[in-house]
């Protein structure tokens, strides 16, 4: 498990080799091994295989062609749906229709699709996940008929590795971990959590390409601008309404 954790790179490039479905189905019932909140599995995982389907994804998730490519596109969603329905018939009164609720069960899916995710890998496959679920939910609501209830938290897609890219670069272990209590940054931290991310080689040809002065600038100019995240923001906020999870009062 160490070592397939320790190897673990995004594949974007596929092999069109069918996945077994012995393997897949082992694969998925890795995902509900995952721990659940209250063991209520508030979560659904909606597999595409079917062509069409996949091209539809594929034009949602800004036409990223993995997902064409890849055997399996795995959409898993926080899904109070099944558990609602389950109380309305057990004489319970379900109250999950509001903000938490929808945290909750997209806890609960994120968790399963890294137990997915770990398993796919531990098989010998490759796995890239999707950030596209969440900017364009709507699509992905109507493309695979989700009911209120549920609402897509990410993607991913799956199948046979056709490259094998290098391990993405990660901060230093003592960037990202403090010590019993938060312990703020200074800009000298700053400077030296970052130091290597800023001398890699790929990075200076970001900085050449994009015509930038720095990497940052790359992240917030380029890649995820405030535009794009208030647009998205308000777009997921409203899915999220409409699939019955901001009844706050
Ligand atoms: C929630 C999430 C969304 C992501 N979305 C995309 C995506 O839409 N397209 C893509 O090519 N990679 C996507 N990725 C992959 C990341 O770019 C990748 O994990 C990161 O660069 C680190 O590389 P590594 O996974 O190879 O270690 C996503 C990863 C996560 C966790």
């Amino acid at each position: 498990m160490i070592d397939t954790i320790f190897q673990h790179r995004s594949i974007r490039k596929y092999k069109t080799d069918p996945l077994e479905n012995t393997m897949l189905n082992q694969i998925l019932e890795a995902g509900t091994r995952a721990s659940t909140t209250g063991n209520m599995q508030v979560y659904s995982i909606v597999v595409s295989k079917d062509k069409e389907i996949k091209k539809q994804l594929w034009e949602a998730h800004f036409k990223q062609d993995m997902v064409k490519q890849a055997p399996v596109v795995l959409t898993f969603c926080a899904d109070f749906n099944r558990f609602n329905k389950w109380c309305l018939a057990r004489e319970a009164d379900p109250g999950y229709d509001n903000y938490l609720s929808f945290f909750t069960a997209a806890i609960d899916a994120l968790l399963a699709s890294q137990n997915v995710a770990l398993a796919a890998e531990a098989n010998g496959l490759g796995i890239c996940y999707l950030g596209t679920t969440t900017y364009m939910a709507r699509s992905i609501v109507n493309i695979l008929n989700l009911p209120k209830g549920v609402v897509p938290v990410t993607t991913l897609v799956m199948g046979f590795p056709d490259e094998k890219p290098g391990l993405a670069d990660r901060l230093p272990l003592q960037g990202v971990i403090h010590n019993e209590i938060y312990k703020d940054y200074t800009a000298d931290d700053i400077n030296a959590i970052y130091k290597d991310k800023e001398a890699l080689e790929e990075t200076l040809e970001l900085l050449k390409v994009n015509n930038k002065k720095t990497l940052a600038q790359i992240f917030t100019d380029n890649r995820y601008t405030k535009k794009d995240n208030v647009l998205f923001s308000k777009e997921y906020l409203k899915i999220i309404e409409e699939q019955g999870f901001m009844n706050n009062d």
